[in-house]
């Protein structure tokens, strides 16, 4: 199987997760387009999503599926969403779309985390993925000395030759030659850094599930 149907067998199969009369949390990223997909053949039985950034949301709205503001929802009972790496205990790297502090503000908001992923993405340690954080520019140089001496190489996210500008307006810085050994130490200590808007290490709000796309089918891991 091709990547692409490895994510799109966990695309359909997340939809198992998705309970009828419900509001489903939506992430971001190629393997959640095909969750979009899929999600468009129950749309008759769902009430809406709520959306981790514009790009899913125009996705969303132009298969016909409503999209709540976080703010008009309380909580939500499944969050469905890829990631760039996924450790054997949930933990998590997201952010190479761009979108990690949407990501994790729906996923805060919900229930239970189902991370649909291709094989690829299943690490022993996080940290070979250029870890993304979403600055707010006027602390992105300091911020990337703070990276330089955990002995991190941060590089300035861009997007034809300027800096990408996130849904929030910010920045993303991209660290590479981070070993992540203690993924919730981690997040707790950048998080506190002043200017970081969020970390793309998801922690605190890991995975309960993920479905891991494999050449023999989907696989359910189980993290709680
Ligand atoms: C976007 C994300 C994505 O979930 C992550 O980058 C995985 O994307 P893909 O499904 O395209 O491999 O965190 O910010």
């Amino acid at each position: 199987m091709t990547q692409d149907e490895l994510k799109a067998i966990v695309g359909r199969a997340a939809l198992d997760y998705v309970t009828p009369g419900e509001i489903v949390g939506v992430g971001t990223g190629s393997t959640v387009n095909k969750f979009i997909e899929a999600l468009a053949t129950l749309k008759d039985q769902i009430i809406g999503a709520v959306s981790s950034s514009e790009a899913s949301t125009a996705r969303l709205k132009a298969v016909g599926i409503p999209v709540f503001d976080c703010n008009e929802v309380e909580e939500i009972a499944v969050y469905i969403d890829g990631a760039d790496e996924i450790d054997p205990a949930g933990y998590m790297i997201k952010g190479g779309g761009a979108a990690l502090t949407r990501e994790k503000i729906v996923a805060a908001q919900s229930k239970r985390f189902i991370c649909i992923a291709d094989q690829s993405k299943l690490v022993h340690t996080l940290g070979a993925f250029p870890l993304p954080v979403e600055v707010i520019p006027m602390a992105s140089h300091r911020i990337m000395r703070q990276f330089f001496a955990l002995g991190g190489k941060p590089v300035l996210r861009l997007k034809d030759g300027k800096p990408l500008v996130t849904d929030n307006g910010q920045h993303i810085l991209d660290v590479q030659g981070l070993r992540i050994s203690d993924p919730l130490g981690f997040e707790a200590m950048v998080s506190l850094w002043p200017g970081v808007v969020e970390v793309g290490v998801f922690a605190h709000h890991k995975a309960s599930v993920c479905l891991l796309g494999t050449e023999q089918g989907v696989k359910t891991l189980k993290f709680d």
